[in-house]
Formats: C-alpha cells, structure tokens, sequence
C-alpha cells in the first residue's frame, strides 16, 4: 500500500492499520532468551577483543581510520548501555591522538558520530567539540542553497546540478571517506585513495546519510538555541534530500545520484539496508527532536519497505551479510520509540540478528566474528566483520525482556528513569487522531492513490542510470560491505528498560523538547528564522571565541 501513496499519507496507513505486521513468523528466534548480564558481558568480550587488536596509535594497522572510530562508537556505547565509563580515558586519548584530528577528522564522519556517543557516555565538552569540528568537515561537502544557486562549491570542479525533478539538490553530500576516489579506482587500495576528488560527481546516500546522522545527533546533543537551528536545518536538508532524490518508488533508499549539471540527474536505483539504515537512524533521530510527523511518515515508509525486503536477508529473517548500519538505525529508532507500533517488531528483528551473530557467526570462546551472519563462523579477525557484528550484540543490550510483555503495545520501558525525554507522554491522543485522520484518509486514498501512481510512475521514468553509477555504486558497494561500517547507534541512556544508565547529558539537554506529540508543534523548537548563512556566521564567530585543544601536533597525515 505504503509504496502507491504519497509519503506524507503512507504513515496513517502502515501506523494506523499494519499494527506491528512486519514480523514474520518464519523469522529465526526473535526472542531475547540471554540474559541481560549475559548480553552485558557478550558485547564487551567482543569489545574487547577487537581493542587488543588496536595497533599502539589506536587505529588498525593499514586499515582505513574510519574503522577505528567505529569501533570508538562502540566502546562509548557500550559505557552507555551498561552505564560504565570504563573507556571514558582510553577514548580522550585516542581522539586526541587521531592522524587528522587538526584537519577535523578529514576522513570520515565516523568520528563525529564516535564523538557524539563519548559525549553522551562521558558528559565531557571535549568529545562534543571533535563532533562539531568533523561536521564542519562533512559541511563543506554538503550543497548548499548559495551553492547550488551559485552552480558551483569550492571541492568540486564541475558545474552542479541545480535541480532533478524541479527539486533542489541542496542537502546532498558527497561521499567522503578513505575509499576508491574514482569509478575507475575500484579496489586497489581502498585505504590510501580518498575520494576528496574534485571531479568526483557523485552524491551518494553513504554520504547524505552520514551527515544527516551527524546533524540530528548534535542537533539532539546540544541545548544552545542557535547551535541547534543549525544542525536541525542541515538535518532537515539531508531529510529532504533524501525524500527528494535518493528513495524510489517503494520506499527504498538508492545509492546514488549524480551532482554534475550535464549528467540529466543520473542516479543509481540499487539500494542496499545500509542505504536504509542511515536514513533510518538519521530521521529517527531527527523525530524525537522535532516531532514533526513528515518525518515520521517519511521514516515509516523506509522502515516498512525495508525490514520484510528479501534482497538482504535470508527467509528467516537473519542478515546475508553483516549491516552495522541497518542495525543501528533500527536501534536508535527502537531507544526513541519513534513509530510505537512497529517497536515490537523492530525489537524483534533485532532479536533475530543477535541470536544469528551469537549462534552462527562466532567460533566457541574466540569472541571474534564473522560477517555472514547465518553461518558459518570465520576465525579471521576483521575490523569490519566484528563492528558489524558488535551492531547487533549492542543492540541487543536495550531490548526488552520479551516474557515480561504480555502483548501488551505500550512502549514505556519498564522502569522509567527520572528525566525521561522519551516518554511518550500523548499516547491516547496519538490513538484518537490517528483514528480521525485514518477515516478522512481513507476517503481519499482511493484518488490519491490514482494521482500518486501516475506521478509515480512518470518519475521513475524520468531515472536513469548511467555507466556512471554503476561503476561507482560497484565501489560503494565492496566499500560498504566490507570498509565502511560506522557504530551501531544506542539509545539516549533514560530509554533502556533493563539497564538505566542514569542521567546522561544527551538526555538533560535534550529533555524540554524531544519526542512531542504531533499535535505538540507548539511546544517545538521555533521555526528558524535566520538564514543558515547568519546562522553559520554566528556559530562561527562563537567558535573561533573558544579556546581549541592544540597541545600537540598531530602525526602526519597518512597519504
Ligand atoms: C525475562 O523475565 C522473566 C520474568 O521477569 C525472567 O524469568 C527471565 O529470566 C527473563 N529473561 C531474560 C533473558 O532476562
Ligand atoms: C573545522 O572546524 C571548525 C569548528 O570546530 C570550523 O570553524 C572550521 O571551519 C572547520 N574547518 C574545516 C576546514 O572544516
Ligand atoms: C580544477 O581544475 C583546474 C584546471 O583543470 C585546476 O587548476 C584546479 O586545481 C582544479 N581544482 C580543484 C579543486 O581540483
Ligand atoms: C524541507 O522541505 C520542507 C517541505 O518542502 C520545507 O518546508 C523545508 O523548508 C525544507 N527544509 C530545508 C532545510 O530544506
Ligand atoms: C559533462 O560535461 C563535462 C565537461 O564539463 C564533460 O567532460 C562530460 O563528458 C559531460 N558529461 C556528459 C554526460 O555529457
Ligand atoms: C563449544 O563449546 C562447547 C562446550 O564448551 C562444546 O560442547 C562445543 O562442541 C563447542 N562448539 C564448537 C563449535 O567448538
Ligand atoms: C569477514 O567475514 C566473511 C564472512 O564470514 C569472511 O569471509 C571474511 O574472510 C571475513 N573477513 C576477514 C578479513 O576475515
Ligand atoms: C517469544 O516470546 C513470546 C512472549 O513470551 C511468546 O509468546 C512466543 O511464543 C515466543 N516465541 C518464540 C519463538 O519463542
Ligand atoms: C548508573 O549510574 C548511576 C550513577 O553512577 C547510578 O545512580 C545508577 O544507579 C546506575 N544505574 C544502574 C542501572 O546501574
Ligand atoms: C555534565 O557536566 C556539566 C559540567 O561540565 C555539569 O554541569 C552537568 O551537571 C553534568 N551532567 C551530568 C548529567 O552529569
């Protein structure tokens, strides 16, 4: 249904009447049968391991250092999860240490995500200041207004594409990272090539999604007015961006689309769970700070196409092959209950891919795991294998004690900690107007579904795919899949029903305004009303007030 509707009505469909449809009953154990002290002590044995295989610099030897911040993320999330500060040190050091920390963690928006988790486990400045020096990083290659206007941006070479579909490409990001900088790069050396290449045209949903992730994070983390415009308009454009240019006629996220003004808006129409994961995660996020129910309807559409699609997962349910992404957008937006009635089955898709990645991917005791998460095991230690495996085990930490549900809906969690910013405080309401709008939806559904499949329809056909993309999206996708994984996105601490981490200050800042009911909008943030350039100018001048941390310069920079 969901995939023949406008978006902005998908939600009042797939909330109002799936009722948490999206289990299956073929899925592999989707329950939680290991207890929480048992889920604890999994996830930190495999924390664990992957640290002792940290070279002295803290990063993996020869490995791009975006996979050491993954781990970072981790570490900061397990503290989290388990409310222990046991790497608070070890990751003030390792930040401090990072190759291109002076350059704001150029390679990568892993690290702003590590940071942002760090901030949240350890309430110290010093990790929200690296988050916003890397997401000024991923800033300058995201589009602009000005620069698409303009038709050019100071990283590209190429005139930009002002618009695909009569829809600004404002909000796109460019893919970023250590990883083949060109289509014609492939593999060789994935951890040397970067592709900061000023010819490189290719907006991708690894990128958009990363920045919008990043955004929505600081925009959740901070509690300065101006500071949280900022990052909720960025967030808001990585949003629409998203809505615009990446997601296809069924609610799946696409790769690719290309920036450069003479390419006819080639995209590609390839998607993969990680695309939705961090669209996932990103509108989760964004939801639980603003309430607006675009988002949510928009996060509703992704969630039902993409959790039941057959192209990453086995019938059973378990995940082909390992997604950090997949899973921790779909743990953030189970910690932010941010669509109630699909939280049941959210945590139970979870389930599933934690039983799989305890049963099928791990050899007895070696706490080391593989990436194919139905089996068998690999005795090999990865980077990116034990992250996204680590994706699930973390994930899992926070997931209710099933037995103690007596098929009852409500998402509260079982203790409710002081300060909750999660609570979802108009839960009836929320019933009575989803009644209400379902009826008068339902009237109109039927023309609307008419217009909707026509406009559709001229709109897909209206995509292209070039040899462009293709060859991009196969580097995207060996990148992906095996060296681009970031951390696996935990609740905000007051969320978790088995294990309270106390008060953290994601939660003290974010309290007066997080996860409002829809009919709430009064009570958001006020509409910014600067342009995002006053804005910059401000945060800017602000920043350069500070005091930064330079006691050290930095190793060289790998080449
Ligand atoms: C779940 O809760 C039930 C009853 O509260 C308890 O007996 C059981 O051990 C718990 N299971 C886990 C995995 O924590
Ligand atoms: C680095 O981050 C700072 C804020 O911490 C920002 O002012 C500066 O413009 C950024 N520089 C680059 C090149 O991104
Ligand atoms: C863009 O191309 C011009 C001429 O080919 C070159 O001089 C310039 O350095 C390039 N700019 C970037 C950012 O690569
Ligand atoms: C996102 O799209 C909405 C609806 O078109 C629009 O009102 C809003 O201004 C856009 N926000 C940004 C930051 O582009
Ligand atoms: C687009 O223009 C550039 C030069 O600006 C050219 O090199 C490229 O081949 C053109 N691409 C297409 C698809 O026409
Ligand atoms: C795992 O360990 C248990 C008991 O320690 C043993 O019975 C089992 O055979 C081992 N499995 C594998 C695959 O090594
Ligand atoms: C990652 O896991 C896959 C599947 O289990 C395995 O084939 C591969 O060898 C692992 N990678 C490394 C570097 O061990
Ligand atoms: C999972 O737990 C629920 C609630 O206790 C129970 O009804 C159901 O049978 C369990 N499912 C499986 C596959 O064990
Ligand atoms: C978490 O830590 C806080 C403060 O250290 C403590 O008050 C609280 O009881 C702890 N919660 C749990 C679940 O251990
Ligand atoms: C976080 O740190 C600030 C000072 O840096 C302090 O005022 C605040 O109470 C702390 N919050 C928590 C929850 O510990």
């Amino acid at each position: 249904m969901a995939s023949i509707l406008p978006l902005g009505l998908a939600l009042y469909f797939s909330v109002g009447c799936s009722g948490g449809k999206l289990a299956s009953s073929a899925w592999r154990k989707p329950n939680i049968t290991t207890s929480l002290t048992d889920r604890v002590r999994i996830a930190d044995a495999g924390v664990q391991k992957a640290i002792s295989m940290l070279s002295p610099d803290a990063q993996f030897d020869g490995q791009s250092l975006a996979y050491a911040a993954q781990l970072y993320s981790q570490m900061a999330e397990l503290d989290i999860v388990s409310n222990q500060t046991q790497y608070a040190d070890t990751l003030r050091n390792n930040f401090l240490n990072a190759p291109h920390r002076q350059t704001n963690f150029s390679d990568t928006l892993a690290y702003g995500h590590a940071a942002c988790r760090a901030y949240v486990a350890y309430n110290d400045s010093v990790f929200y200041d690296y988050a916003v020096q890397s997401w000024w990083f991923g800033r300058t290659y995201t589009l602009s207004s000005q620069e698409i206007a303009a038709g050019t941006t100071s990283v590209k070479n190429f005139t930009l594409s002002k618009e695909c579909q009569d829809i600004t490409m404002a909000g796109g990001t460019f893919w970023v990272s250590v990883l083949p900088s060109s289509p014609g790069a492939r593999m060789m050396d994935s951890s040397s090539a970067q592709s900061t290449d000023a010819n490189e045209p290719t907006i991708a949903s690894l990128g958009t999604g990363t920045f919008f992730v990043l955004s929505a994070l600081l925009a959740e983390l901070t509690s300065d007015p101006t500071e949280k415009n900022l990052y909720l308009q960025a967030a808001a454009a990585s949003a629409n961006f998203t809505q615009a240019h990446l997601l296809n006629s069924q609610g799946l996220v696409q790769d690719t689309i290309s920036a450069l003004s003479n390419a006819s808006c080639a995209s590609n129409s390839i998607h993969e769970s990680y695309d939705a994961g961090l669209a996932i995660e990103g509108l989760s996020i964004l939801y639980s700070v603003t309430g607006d129910p675009a988002t949510q309807s928009l996060l509703n559409s992704i969630v039902v196409a993409t959790i039941p699609n057959t192209a990453w997962q086995h019938s059973n349910g378990v995940l082909t092959n390992g997604d950090l992404y997949l899973l921790r957008g779909l743990t953030s937006l189970y910690a932010r209950q941010s669509i109630p009635d699909l939280q049941d089955d959210i945590g139970q898709y979870i389930a599933v891919q934690f039983n799989a990645v305890i049963d099928l991917t791990t050899a007895n005791g070696t706490n080391i795991y593989g990436n194919a998460w139905a089996g068998p095991p690999s005795s090999a230690f990865s980077p990116v294998n034990q992250s996204n495996a680590l994706s699930a085990l973390l994930g899992a930490i926070n997931l209710r004690n099933t037995s103690d549900v007596s098929g009852s809906p409500s998402p509260e969690p079982s203790s409710t900690p002081t300060n909750s910013p999660l609570a979802s405080p108009h839960k009836s309401n929320d019933a009575i107007i989803i009644g209400i709008v379902l009826a008068v939806v339902a009237l109109m559904g039927v023309a609307i579904s008419i217009w909707a499949i026509r406009r559709r329809r001229s709109r897909s056909a209206s995509m292209r795919i070039s040899p462009v993309s293709f060859s991009m999206w196969d580097s995207l996708r060996q990148i992906s899949g095996e060296h681009t994984r970031d951390a696996p996105d935990q609740p905000p601490p007051t969320v978790g029903s088995k294990s309270a981490p106390g008060l953290r200050p994601a939660a003290a800042a974010a309290a007066p305004m997080v996860r409002v009911g829809a009919q709430d909008t009064a009570q958001l943030p006020p509409p910014p009303n600067l342009p995002t350039d006053e804005l910059v100018r401000m945060l800017n001048e602000r920043l350069q007030n500070r005091n930064w941390d330079e006691e050290e310069a930095p190793p060289e920079y790998p080449v």
